[in-house]
């Protein structure tokens, strides 16, 4: 079985460690796309993921990698080889996927963009595992287990850590954090969909700061 290379774990794990926060993107109108990132990013927040939710996540990547460069830019919900390698054409920094098959965990260790897998269960994590990935999505953490799950899949898979998204929110991000297993956070209270219609960039940019500073002071 292909194994991920050593190069790969090691960009997988700067991403995750480049920030506690990790927003959860979906562009609904292709205009939005820098300065809302841009906004983030003067929040302080430099990893982002742009979904594919919608037809402009892969330009919108484009776009955010041309004019923010000091950014970590990832796709997220990838779900075939061909939106893979859509967006690593369109300079994605790394790939996640809300879940995980046989074939994007194998074209994952060959891909230039490494691969955060999504998993959401310990077979899911085994798959992965055994190509040797070892950061992981836990997707969708709150119905999942959140909390306690994360803790039990530490018993069996000591060496395994994780950026949980789904269901999380500002106030509940510091207790994920807790976990020694859990480096990153993310999810997309980080960009309410009104602040976003208003095209409120300073509220992006004050959500993004009070995030990251409620995570110092508990
Ligand atoms: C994701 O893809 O990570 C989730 O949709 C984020 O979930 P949230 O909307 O509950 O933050």
């Amino acid at each position: 079985m292909p194994q991920v290379s050593m190069e790969h774990r090691e960009q997988i794990r700067a991403v995750l460690f480049a920030s506690p926060l990790m927003p959860v993107i979906t562009i609904h109108h292709p205009d939005d796309a820098v300065p809302l990132c841009r906004a983030l990013f003067e929040g302080g927040l430099r990893v982002m993921e742009i979904t594919l939710r919608t037809e402009f996540g892969v330009d919108a990547i484009r776009k955010v990698r041309e004019e923010l460069p000091g950014a970590w830019v990832g796709a997220g919900t990838v779900t075939s080889i061909a939106q893979y390698r859509q967006v690593e054409a369109a300079g994605a920094q790394f790939v996640i996927t809300p879940g995980v098959t046989e074939a994007i965990l194998d074209f994952g260790v060959t891909s230039e963009a490494p691969l955060l897998p999504g998993i959401a269960t310990a077979s899911e994590l085994l798959m992965g595992y055994n190509h040797g990935y070892r950061y992981f999505k836990f997707f969708p953490a709150e119905v999942s287990g959140g909390i306690p799950a994360l803790k039990a899949f530490s018993g069996p898979f000591p060496d395994v850590a994780f950026c949980p998204t789904g269901g999380i929110r500002q106030n509940t991000a510091a207790d994920y954090l807790a976990l020694q297993s859990v480096v990153t956070v993310g999810g997309t209270w980080l960009t309410p969909d009104d602040a976003v219609a208003n095209k409120d960039w300073a509220r992006i940019t004050e959500i993004a700061r009070a995030s990251l500073a409620s995570l110092k002071t508990g």
